[in-house]
């Protein structure tokens, strides 16, 4: 994990309290990230391939990441905004948990590298008849998925269900643990309109104990530089977040007021009642709103052009007014919209050719279900083969994809559509 200490899971710096599965298969203590398991991220017992939280890509791969969802986002911005990246490949959406932007904007992210989608949601599945997890995720490799992006409201379930469907997996968010493709539409936001995030101090307020988009959010803040402080009442938040990041990067704060002044950016969080299994941790909501609600007189203390972030869904009137959500500070819309072209960048990393998957994404254990040994951490070797078609795209010279290869694709795909030859070491591979 390049350095990044390990995070705490949980509502006041501990590990999730582990929810009982719903359903059939080994809780979620069995398939603790390996990290929590004492080894670092990418070595552990536990063999899985995909993204399950953002420190997962260092410094380094953050911003490569970026870098590709902006070529993909030159892709959104054409009339016709669709590559054939992935042409020939099926992205499952496997929600567990409600969900609106994160199923739709990774449902649209595929559709714009032309891969199929096969959408599954809990409700109105065949778990109500007692079909277990594991069954379920089998159904959908059976159905031709090659690759799971997975939301469940138990943290640690992305893990083993990379285990039980030998697929990669996105984290689409587990429980209170993380949600690493949030964190990475929010640092290109923020990158967009401060710049280097570096010394950049960004103030996280409100639910941070049971926010899983806080603990990935300071994770990739703190990875590119910045200087966080969580705000909130103390029995919403999280001292043993605090705590992880000795050198002083991260900090918590009960005074709202007295923050504001010296923010670079707001970020604020929905109250997670659905998370709150300890009862008494917010006695009162009038007071909270009283305290904690950024609203107009509130923003009046930020300094001029400080933007205010959310990452929805948002309780206006609660952590929010109305009035400042769709005031010009406002980036909700913008990161709803970056989801996009982030999220392409993610799938296209893990689908396209696996000898030419940069490791960050690519290798994240020793163990496969197919008996693959790999060397932990070995670039651009896949423990799981992700159903790579033969025929796709060969690497590009040098190893993974340096920035501008996703405007590469976009390139390539003008070239194809003219009927020209596809050019050796490109993203638009696949079956044809
Ligand atoms: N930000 C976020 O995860 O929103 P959804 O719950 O709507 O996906």
């Amino acid at each position: 994990m390049n350095g990044s200490p390990t995070l705490p899971t949980g509502p006041g710096g501990s590990a999730p309290a582990p929810v009982a599965p719903r359903l059939a298969g080994p809780s979620p203590a069995s398939v603790a990230r390996p990290s929590e398991a004492g080894g670092p991220v990418g070595v552990g017992p536990v063999g899985v391939v995909g993204l399950f939280d953002v420190d997962e890509l260092g410094a380094e791969g953050i911003a490569e990441v970026l870098s590709d969802a902006e070529g993909f986002e030159a892709v959104l911005a054409r009339p016709i905004p669709t590559v054939p990246a992935l042409r020939g490949r099926a992205v499952a959406t496997a929600f567990f948990e409600p969900s609106t932007r994160t199923r739709l904007s990774f449902e649209t992210a595929a559709r714009r590298l032309s891969a199929d989608v096969l959408t599954f949601a809990a409700q109105g599945s065949s778990l109500s008849k007692g079909e277990s997890l594991a069954d379920t995720v089998r159904t959908l490799r059976a159905l031709g998925a090659d690759l799971l992006v997975v939301r469940h409201q138990s943290a640690g379930v992305p893990y083993q269900v990379a285990r039980w469907s030998g697929l990669p997996v996105v984290n689409g968010g587990d429980g209170a643990h993380a949600h690493p493709t949030q964190a990475l539409l929010d640092c290109a936001v923020l990158t967009r309109h401060l710049g280097d995030l570096a010394g950049r101090r960004i103030l996280i307020v409100g639910d941070v104990a049971h926010s899983r988009v806080a603990r990935s959010l300071v994770s990739a803040l703190v990875l590119l530089g910045a200087d966080v402080v969580l705000v909130g009442p103390p029995t919403l938040l999280a001292p043993g977040l605090v705590a992880a990041y000795p050198d002083g990067r991260v900090r918590q704060s009960e005074d709202l007021d007295r923050e504001l002044p010296d923010a670079d950016a707001v970020y604020l969080l929905r109250l997670q009642h659905e998370r709150m299994v300890t009862a008494g941790l917010l006695p009162e909501l009038a007071e909270y709103v009283r305290l904690y609600r950024l609203d107009r007189r509130r923003a009046s203390r930020l300094p001029a052009g400080v933007p205010v972030l959310h990452p929805g869904p948002m309780n206006r009137g609660v952590e929010i007014d109305p009035e400042v959500a769709d005031s010009e500070r406002s980036l909700v819309t913008e990161q709803v919209r970056m989801g996009v072209p982030v999220r392409m960048a993610v799938l296209w990393r893990l689908l396209r050719a696996p000898e030419s998957r940069p490791a960050a994404l690519a290798v994240d254990g020793i163990e496969t279900g197919a008996g693959t040994e790999l060397a932990p951490g070995a670039p651009g070797r896949s423990a799981i083969d992700p159903a790579v078609p033969s025929g796709s795209a060969a690497p590009p010279t040098g190893g993974g994809p340096g920035p501008g290869e996703a405007a590469r694709v976009a390139a390539q795909d003008a070239e194809s559509a003219r009927g020209g030859p596809r050019r050796r070491g490109g993203a638009t591979g696949g079956r044809a």
